[in-house]
């Protein structure tokens, strides 16, 4: 087999479905999946002269070695002060050491431009008496826009050799996220790149309306728990066209979300691939619904597209699409896992679980680095209901495709290859004849 031409292949294909998305999202208008509030003023409006507050203007040396903390913390604030939509400038050419910072409650619109580098201090120390989570956080922000170009390093190196992941002598605490963005409404983040998170790349938290675009994450695939982007308890919320190489999710939608699209993403090596959850750790209550990912390249990653529950959970995971995603040695391309149990011991069998039904998977195509290419594992007492397959052709490079299913109820249509297991598998068409009279179930 030419390895080579397979490889051009795919790349060609990811190319033809990319040229396809962009004629599909210019005929039909995803206002109506997402309606996104206003927020395209603060994406178009030119700031006027003179609300650009450059970071020099505050103290700001940007040599990457002197602390530049309080230059951007001035900054922020005199851009807040003003009713106005004002710019804060970090050029081009610079090097801003950071430690980790508030960018608190402001309610002006506000465009960040980052065209310079921002590093992360080396040294965990630094968050002593601090919290470990957080280093470049914003939060009750309206209109704010993240742009320009530059890069944010997170400087992860020692916070990844300090986690106990990596080694197993040291207790578990908490890496902070690059980005945080907590209780938002109408966020803009694109062009940017954050390399080397100390744990999460871009964090969202009880935000309203967020729109992430063109922006790269990457950090080595070893590197534990950074996942690339995590959104959480938000709504209205879609990431586009980006890049995403970490050691852990590329996205992950949790708890209490809705409304999320994610279009156009490359997923790297090492990553654990596009996770709805985990959902109901700790016996929480969870309800994610009204997903739809559209286009997506996973290449050598652990997982493809896939649902996580814990064991004991509550609430529900529904109304969930992904579709038209490409796969390339992905070791699992469609799981669903109830049992889901990141923790050193394994995780006692409950009753309770997340309800998870309504999930389609359309047009998933490539090859799984194991046979098991498609697994639905099932709650015992909560089994799986309305999954859909269409138009699947999972290929392995040894042997046959298999699927497997643990009281897993669904229906499918068109090619599935590997062919699907259900419980009750019946063709698209009976199913439809038979609704009316499923419903009352
Ligand atoms: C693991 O952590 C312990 C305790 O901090 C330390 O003594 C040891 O050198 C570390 N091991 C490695 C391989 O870094
Ligand atoms: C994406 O971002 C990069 C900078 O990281 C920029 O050079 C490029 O023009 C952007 N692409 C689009 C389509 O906006
Ligand atoms: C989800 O929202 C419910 C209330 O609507 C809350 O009780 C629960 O703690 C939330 N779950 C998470 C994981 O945040
Ligand atoms: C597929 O991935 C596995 C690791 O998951 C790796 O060992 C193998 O070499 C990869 N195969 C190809 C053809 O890339
Ligand atoms: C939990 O239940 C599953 C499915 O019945 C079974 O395969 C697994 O061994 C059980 N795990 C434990 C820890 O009992």
């Amino acid at each position: 087999m030419d390895q080579p031409t397979y490889f051009n292949n795919y790349i060609i294909l990811i190319f033809i479905l990319m040229i396809l998305h962009v004629t599909y999202a210019s005929v039909y208008d995803y206002q109506s999946f997402l309606q996104l509030p206003g927020i395209g003023s603060s994406i178009h409006e030119q700031p006027r002269k003179g609300n650009i507050f450059h970071v020099h203007a505050y103290g700001a040396i940007g040599d990457g070695l002197h602390d530049d903390t309080e230059a951007f913390r001035n900054a922020w604030k005199m851009a807040c002060s003003l009713s106005l939509h004002s710019s804060i400038l970090i050029p081009e050419g610079y090097t801003y050491l950071v430690h980790p910072i508030d960018f608190a409650g402001c309610r002006s619109k506000i465009t960040l431009r980052i065209n310079g580098a921002i590093i992360a201090p080396k040294d965990p120390h630094y968050w002593r008496g601090l919290n470990h989570r957080k280093w470049l956080y914003f939060h009750s922000v309206e209109h704010l826009t993240l742009e320009g170009g530059g890069t944010i390093n997170g400087m992860g190196e020692e916070w990844w050799a300090r986690s106990c992941k990596i080694n197993t002598t040291i207790p578990c605490h908490h890496a902070p996220t690059a980005i945080t963005f907590h209780k938002c409404t109408g966020l803009n983040v694109k062009d940017i790149s954050i390399v080397n998170s100390q744990q999460t790349h871009m964090s969202f938290t009880d935000c309203l309306g967020v729109i992430v675009s063109n922006v790269t994450l990457s950090t080595p695939a070893e590197s534990p728990n950074t996942d690339g982007i995590h959104i959480s308890a938000s709504t209205n919320v879609e990431v586009r066209d980006s890049t995403i190489n970490a050691g852990d999710d590329c996205v992950s939608i949790v708890s209490n979300s809705s409304r999320v699209m994610v279009t156009n993403i490359v997923c790297g090596p090492g990553t654990h691939g596009i996770s709805i959850g985990s959902l109901g750790k700790w016996n929480e209550w969870s309800e994610v619904h009204d997903v739809m990912v559209d286009g997506a390249y996973l290449s050598n990653t652990q997982n493809g597209v896939r649902v996580k529950t814990w064991q004991g959970g509550s609430g529900f995971a529904t109304k969930i699409i992904f579709k038209n995603v490409w796969m390339e040695n992905v070791t699992n391309p469609i799981l669903v896992d109830q049992y889901y149990c990141d923790a050193p011991d394994p995780c006692q069998n409950q009753t309770a679980n997340v309800n998870v039904n309504d999930i389609s998977f359309v047009g998933i195509k490539g090859t799984s680095a194991s046979e098991e290419a498609i697994r639905f594992a099932c709650s015992d007492t909560i089994p799986c209901q309305q999954l859909y397959l269409e138009d699947i052709q999972l290929l392995t490079y040894t042997g046959v495709a298999t699927s497997f299913c643990w009281n897993a109820y669904g229906s499918s249509s068109g090619i599935v290859f590997p062919p699907p297991c259900f419980l009750t598998t019946v063709s698209l068409a009976v199913q439809n004849t038979l609704s009316a009279s499923h419903n009352s179930i």
